[in-house]
C-alpha cells in the first residue's frame, strides 16, 4: 500500500512555515549534490503564503537562489499579465522578489496556441530532464480532487507519454497546459499543499477511502521519491 507522509497544522500560516523550512531544506541538500535545485510551483490561492514568506527574511537569505531553477505544473491559457495566470501569481509573490536568475525561471507560454506551448514545454523538460524529473514539486488540490490542471474528465488524464500537454477543461470551457501525472511521478519530493473544509471531504476520501481510483490526484503516486500531504486542521476535518 502506497504510503503518503501526511503532516497536519493547525492553520494555513504554521502549514507554510513548515513548508517553507521542508523546502529550505530540500534546496540545500540538492544545491550541494548537484549544484541546481529544480522546484515545479503550482497556481491557485494556497501557495500564496507560503511564496511570500520564502520571498521575506529569514528564508530569502536561507536558500541559494541563484542555484534555483523553477518550473511550473501548469497554466492557464492567458497572457503572464493577466490576473488569471499562475506566472503573475508566483512572480509578484516570489520570483520577482529573490536573485533567480531569469533564465532559470521557465514559464508556460500561455500566451501562445495551446498544443504549441504544451510541446515547447514539453520539449525543455526532455532536454532538460531526459528521463529524470524536478527534485520538488509543490501541488495544490481544487475541491473536485483536480491537481495542476489534470481535472476530472479530462484527456490528460489518460496520458503517459508527454511531459506536458494542453487539457480541455470542460467545466471551465478552456485550455490549460499542465504537466502529466508520469512526469511529475518521477519528483523526488512531491509536496501537496490542502487547506480549508470545503477540500475535507476529498482528503478523507482520498487517504482513507478510495478515492486515489476517482480523483485525478490519486495519480500522483511518485515512482521512488516521496510524497507530502501537507494539511491544516480543515482541511483534514480535525
Ligand atoms: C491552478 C492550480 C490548481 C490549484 C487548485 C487549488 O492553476 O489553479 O494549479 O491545480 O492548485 O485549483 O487551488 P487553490 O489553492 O486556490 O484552492
Amino acid at each position: 500500500m502506497f504510503q503518503p507522509h501526511i503532516r497536519v497544522y493547525a492553520s494555513p500560516a504554521a502549514l507554510a512555515q513548515a513548508v517553507a523550512e521542508q523546502i529550505v531544506e530540500s534546496a540545500e541538500l540538492s544545491i550541494r549534490l548537484t549544484g541546481r535545485f529544480t522546484i515545479g510551483v503550482s497556481g491557485g490561492q494556497t501557495p500564496r503564503a507560503l511564496y511570500e514568506l520564502l520571498a521575506a527574511e529569514p528564508y530569502a537569505a536561507r536558500i541559494d537562489w541563484t542555484n534555483v531553477e523553477v518550473f511550473f505544473g501548469d497554466e492557464r491559457c492567458v497572457p503572464p499579465d493577466h490576473p488569471d495566470s499562475n506566472f503573475r501569481m508566483a512572480n509578484e509573490a516570489l520570483l520577482d522578489n529573490v536573485p533567480i536568475p531569469y533564465e532559470r525561471i521557465h514559464r508556460m507560454r500561455g500566451e501562445i496556441d495551446p498544443q504549441e506551448a504544451a510541446i515547447e514545454y514539453g520539449k525543455l523538460l526532455k532536454d532538460r530532464f531526459d528521463k529524470s524529473g524536478l527534485d520538488l514539486i509543490l501541488l495544490g488540490m481544487g475541491e473536485d480532487g483536480h491537481t495542476a490542471s489534470l481535472f476530472p474528465g479530462s484527456a490528460a488524464l489518460k496520458e503517459k507519454e508527454h511531459r506536458c500537454v494542453a487539457n480541455w477543461v470542460e467545466k471551465l470551457g478552456n485550455w490549460r497546459l499542465t504537466l502529466t501525472a508520469p512526469f511529475m511521478n518521477r519528483s523526488y519530493e512531491v509536496l501537496v499543499l490542502t487547506t480549508g473544509p470545503k477540500k475535507a471531504p476529498v482528503v478523507k476520501e482520498i487517504l482513507e477511502g478510495d478515492g486515489a481510483e476517482k480523483y485525478p490526484i490519486g495519480l500522483i503516486r511518485p515512482e521512488s521519491g516521496r510524497l507530502y500531504w501537507h494539511m491544516d486542521a480543515a482541511a483534514a476535518d480535525m
